[in-house]
């Protein structure tokens, strides 16, 4: 008798436990995000993206979504204020696309004291600091693949039509390269495989030159002044790390006047697909920005409200989403 009465007095307890968990249920969660500078043409694509995913995310669940966006203008240490302020204001997660990927250990001390969830996009932490805490997340893509779309995309062009990349008909393609950031993981990446690619493909390639112009238009687009004086009637294909640099080369074919030379990019952005839509960038490679987006809101909102990621968001050693890629090429060069 004795026992069922404990046995009664347990399950009473247990139910009202789950009672109280259910009134206690978030209704509402707030993101902290933080963007490296903003002023990069990919990151406001992202931005927006994001902006419009966490309205959907409302709809759809209920849940309030608030986005507290701040950025860092390319300063590390406003970078890490602005995680301090994150996290006295009580976000419940953190989506940093970090100013410094080698200099995070600040922000993830921050979020580990307080227990606050990180999910990093785009510039990839070091693994030793992602290694930290089974609650910090990345988002991105593999900058290999990349760099072999980027290859390819000349590669299969070159073996249907191969004076459309190979412009004087000699035998080589003299190609000039547009880096990104040196400390960005993406741009040695890209730069080799692009390359090595072509090689691969068993298209002769030369290299005329190369430098860096920091992911900007404007950097880009004076680099490229400059080579077409040096270089004049030489370059055949320009090879940019990202499309921002590819338009800045483009405004300098232009302003020089000088017409046939392709041009290829990376990464989709509004101005590049117009640019590919009226045949002036050659092509370009985009990861899926709608699935980039929905991957960070997803995996912030399963952090903030402590349930399990949605099945369509695979993670990579449960901390990884790898978003899949294409390449988008312009209708005009593929069919002359
Ligand atoms: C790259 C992108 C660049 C720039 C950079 C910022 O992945 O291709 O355009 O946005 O990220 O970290």
């Amino acid at each position: 008798m004795k026992r069922i009465f404990i046995l009664l007095i347990v399950c009473l307890l247990l139910t009202s436990c789950q009672g109280v968990s259910k009134e206690e249920e978030k209704t509402s969660i707030r993101i902290g995000i933080s963007l490296y500078r903003g002023d990069d043409t990919f990151i406001n694509n992202i931005r927006s993206i994001i902006e419009e995913k966490a309205k959907e995310y409302e709809r759809e669940s209920g849940i309030k979504v608030t986005l507290d966006i701040q950025e860092a203008k390319g300063s590390q240490n406003t970078q890490n204020n602005q995680v301090e302020r994150f996290i006295s204001l009580g976000c419940d997660v953190l989506c940093i696309n970090p100013v410094d990927r080698t200099d995070t250990s600040l922000i993830i001390d921050k979020a580990m004291t307080a227990g606050v969830p990180v999910v990093f996009f785009n510039r990839q932490p070091v693994e030793e600091d992602m290694n930290r805490w089974d609650k910090l997340f990345y988002v991105g893509v593999d900058a290999k693949e990349t760099a072999v779309l980027q290859g390819q995309m000349v590669v299969d062009l070159y073996r249907k039509q191969p004076e459309a990349v190979d412009l004087n008909e000699d035998g080589v393609v003299s190609y000039v390269m547009l880096e990104g950031e040196t400390s960005h993981q993406d741009s040695l990446i890209r730069t080799e495989w692009s390359v090595q690619t072509l090689k691969d493909g068993r298209v002769s390639i030369e290299r005329i030159t190369g430098g860096i112009a920091n992911w900007e238009r404007s950097q880009a687009s004076a680099l490229m002044e400059q080579w077409l004086t040096e270089y004049p009637d030489t370059i055949e294909l320009v090879i940019s790390n990202n499309d921002d640099m590819a338009l800045g080369a483009i405004d300098a074919l232009e302003r020089a006047q000088v017409t046939g030379v392709n041009v290829i990019g990376i990464d989709g952005t509004t101005p590049g697909l117009e640019a590919i839509e009226n045949g002036k960038l050659l092509g370009t490679v985009s990861a899926n920005k709608d699935l980039y987006c929905s991957a960070i809101l997803e995996l912030a909102a399963s952090c903030a409200l402590e349930k399990a990621l949605p099945e369509e968001y695979p993670l990579t050693d449960e901390t990884y989403f790898w978003t899949p890629q294409e390449i988008i090429i312009t209708k005009i060069k593929e069919n002359p």
